[in-house]
């Protein structure tokens, strides 16, 4: 004991530094191997064991069993689903009481906000601003660490091309490239530049991996794909997060080549830490280790030795590690080198983060009242909110609308809190958020007017609604017939000067276990929209939602369309500022959106295939459906704006790219429209020839800029050889000799192009 109070004395000394440096690593090292001498194998096995205690956030279907006890036993590595300092206080001190006051870890689910809940993670990506992504990061940290959390699981990085998979709402979308930008700004943010400072927080890289690309879009299902495609478009993000210094990963459900990640050693060991160098912990996610058992891999024992084999360091909830690692270690199926290694990585973590130093610098009973939803942090929540919205659709300039005006607002998302927040909001309250009534009311000046009638249920459908709402009600299904319903719509919209309809998903109909095999707009907003539609009145359409959803209908009877993911906290106020121009908008999607449910997997970096369409029309024997057109219904990159940008020409400073010297791009973008605005600038190239079959385009580039109306600016990129590499069959990541193709432009599908060839110098 005296041992331990002389190290930790020691610790003191040093943690204040600003980076872990290399001596840092020697002194962690001296203590961790002093500590772990001290530890019985009982203590070690405790220190991988992940506990939720099931009284405060629940985020499966398991709950732990006698944490107190097992805390006070050493029993137990970390805690998560808790919330608020008193209880995490209360838990810290129970390992205070264990034998060697091995501090805990404190996780938690801060996906997108902690209190002050932001947009979902696919809302944020169509901002396409690493800055703001980064900082609404950051405000999740300090904000989770005044309330005594060290560890997020978070950033989710799964690159998402099947719109039926529910958790594409926690995702930045489709693209390998912006995936990357994303997940490292994330990692930034939570991580800031010192572990151990009290308002910064480990993060955990999730799910690794290749859980986007489940069959079907079924949530937790198989997934099987080439080395080929997972290298190139699947890997980059988890492996930009990890090079970006996060300290955890998750393992993911699904298997990968027939082994669960979760037990994978190619993964976990020779990708992971071998071939990418990852000196941090790997977590299970939520009974991930169990779930092996059903997978088909073996007895609890049998998945629990075989995950720690793999190197898997820590178990979330299913205490397969806890109950069975000794028996697996008397009987030789695992070394005690093995508990070792997983033990001094999770110890690592804990040190990093100043925990021996001080088990109780996260803990702050004063730093919630000051730190958390602060006025500035939901000012910060509409910004980015308002910076996510994607305009679709403004016919004859509609948008924005200018007060004073009689507005008729309806839609069953149009007043109506518990659905603001959108999924994995654990520690959001609903009650907190701005409704869009709200909002609009707020912002609105006296001398104009707004009557709000629901106009539709979210869906008629009761036993779709039962599933939507297990963790509460989400679609409320009204006493009142549609017919009423929609009569009183019509009676207020008849004499608006317009009507504005906020429509779309409940927050639960998409995130984990909400999987959808049909992507139509549900049925009962559709008849809102029709009978919207007959009123003759200009009608602005509002599409909140957690995934792609077919929008042909809306696009069509709406003038004017706006889509955005769940908004967060201070939704209200930030559909009402680009609704009235307060924010011209400029988000642009990150999926591709299908035309219908048969076109996915759909995205835009596809191949040409040996059998291309020539043109848009059918053609026999070529690679295109008989009854729906290749395209997208909408690229990746779409996005309007209340503004026009005119883009000139692509000039090249030279035609051909040598090893050393990048060659620079530049376009002159104008904006030719009525109004100041942002616009995302995309760059993408095309390898006309390789020695794989190469993707039609990918994007390499991007940049957002602010341009008042009339100015004029010119954007550079710089093409270096690093733009031009790929996997080939090998899996080496080379740049190969030949003609390129660039192009620059405001989506993925509406660009400007030059070419320019690569010759290594010989
Ligand atoms: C299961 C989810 O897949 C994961 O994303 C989450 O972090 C854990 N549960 C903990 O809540």
């Amino acid at each position: 004991m005296k041992i331990q109070k002389f190290l930790i004395i020691s610790i003191c000394l040093f943690t204040t530094f600003q980076s872990f440096a290399q001596n840092d690593t020697k002194k962690m090292d001296k203590f961790i191997k002093k500590l772990m001498k001290q530890m019985t194998i009982e203590e070690k096995i405790g220190q991988l064991n992940l506990v939720t205690p099931g009284d405060g956030i629940l985020t499966g279907s398991v709950v732990s069993k006698g944490v107190e006890e097992n805390i006070e036993k050493g029993n137990v590595g970390g805690l998560f689903g808790i919330h608020g300092p008193e209880k995490i206080r209360k838990a810290q001190n129970l390992a205070m009481k264990s034998r060697l006051k091995i501090p805990l870890l404190f996780g938690s689910d801060v996906i997108h906000g902690y209190e002050t809940t932001f947009p979902i993670p696919f809302g944020t990506s169509f901002s396409w601003d690493l800055n703001l992504i980064e900082k609404s990061a950051r405000i999740a940290a300090q904000e989770a660490s005044a309330n005594g959390i060290n560890w997020t699981f978070s950033p989710m990085v799964d690159i998402a091309r099947d719109p039926r998979w529910g958790r594409v709402a926690e995702t930045a979308g489709e693209d390998a490239y912006l995936g990357s930008q994303i997940a490292k700004a994330m990692v930034r943010g939570y991580q800031g530049d010192d572990l151990s400072k009290n308002n910064t927080i480990l993060s955990c890289v999730k799910h690794f991996a290749l859980y986007g690309a489940a069959e079907a879009g079924r949530d937790y299902n198989t997934t099987d794909m080439s080395k080929i495609k997972m290298y190139q478009d699947y890997l980059p993000p988890y492996k930009a997060a990890i090079d970006a210094g996060a300290g955890s990963v998750m393992s993911s459900f699904n298997d990968i080549d027939g082994v669960p990640a979760t037990g994978n050693k190619w993964l976990l060991n020779n990708l992971l830490r071998d071939q990418w160098g990852f000196n941090g912990f790997v977590v299970s996610d939520y009974t991930a280790v169990n779930e092996m058992i059903s997978h088909g891999l073996g007895d609890l024992q049998t998945v629990s030795a075989l995950a720690l084999n793999a190197g898997l360091d820590m178990d979330m909830v299913g205490e397969g590690f806890l109950t069975t690692l000794k028996k697996s270690l008397s009987e030789g199926k695992v070394s005690e080198k093995q508990i070792d290694a997983a033990c001094r990585r999770i110890l690592e973590a804990k040190y990093k983060l100043g925990l021996f130093d001080d088990p109780f610098r996260y803990i702050d009973e004063k730093r919630p009242a000051n730190e958390i939803l602060t006025e500035e942090n939901r000012r910060f929540a509409r910004n980015i909110a308002a910076q996510s919205c994607v305009l679709l659709k403004n016919k004859n300039n509609l948008l924005p609308l200018t007060a004073p005006l009689k507005i008729s607002l309806t839609g069953p998302l149009a007043n109506d809190k518990s659905n603001m927040l959108g999924t994995w909001a654990v520690t959001g309250d609903p009650q907190k958020s701005v409704t869009i009534y709200d909002g609009i009311r707020n912002l609105l000046g006296s001398n104009s007017r707004m009557i709000y009638t629901k106009g539709c249920n979210i869906s008629d459908d009761s036993l779709f609604a039962k599933h939507v709402n297990v963790f509460g009600t989400r679609i409320e299904i009204d006493k009142r017939s549609n017919e009423e319903m929609l009569k009183e719509t019509d009676d207020v919209s008849r004499s608006a000067d317009a009507i504005v309809a906020i429509l779309g998903e409940a927050s639960e109909m998409s995130g984990e276990s909400a999987s959808r095999s049909n992507l139509d707009f549900p049925a009962s907003q559709i008849r809102l929209l029709k009978s919207l539609k007959k009123t003759g009145m200009p009608l602005v359409v509002v599409v909140i939602a957690g995934r792609p959803i077919i929008l042909d209908e809306v696009m069509e009877i709406a003038d004017a369309l706006i889509f955005t993911g769940h908004l967060g906290t201070e939704a209200g106020g930030a559909i009402a500022d680009v609704l009235f121009g307060n924010y011209n908008p400029s988000g642009k999607l990150t999926m591709t959106f299908p035309r219908n449910v048969g076109q996915i997997p759909i995205y835009y970096n596809r191949k040409n295939t040996g059998r291309p369409q020539s043109g848009v029309e059918f053609e026999k024997f070529k690679s295109n459906y008989l009854d729906v057109a290749n395209s997208p219904f909408l690229p990746f990159g779409y996005g309007l704006s209340y503004t026009n940008f005119e883009y000139g020409d692509i000039q090249l400073d030279k035609p051909i790219l040598n090893d050393n010297e990048p060659i620079t791009a530049s376009i002159t973008i104008q904006n030719t429209g009525r109004f100041n605005g942002n616009e995302v600038v995309q760059m993408y190239i095309r390898d006309y020839v390789g020695s794989v079959s190469r993707p039609l385009k990918e994007l390499k580039g991007f940049q957002k800029v602010f341009l008042k109306q009339g100015e004029k600016k010119t954007i550079t990129f710089k093409i270096s050889k690093e733009d031009l590499k790929f996997y080939n069959s090998n899996l080496d990541y080379v740049a190969e000799e030949g003609d390129f193709k660039l192009m620059i432009g405001t989506n993925s599908d509406s660009l400007k192009e030059i070419n320019f060839s690569y010759k290594p110098k010989q």
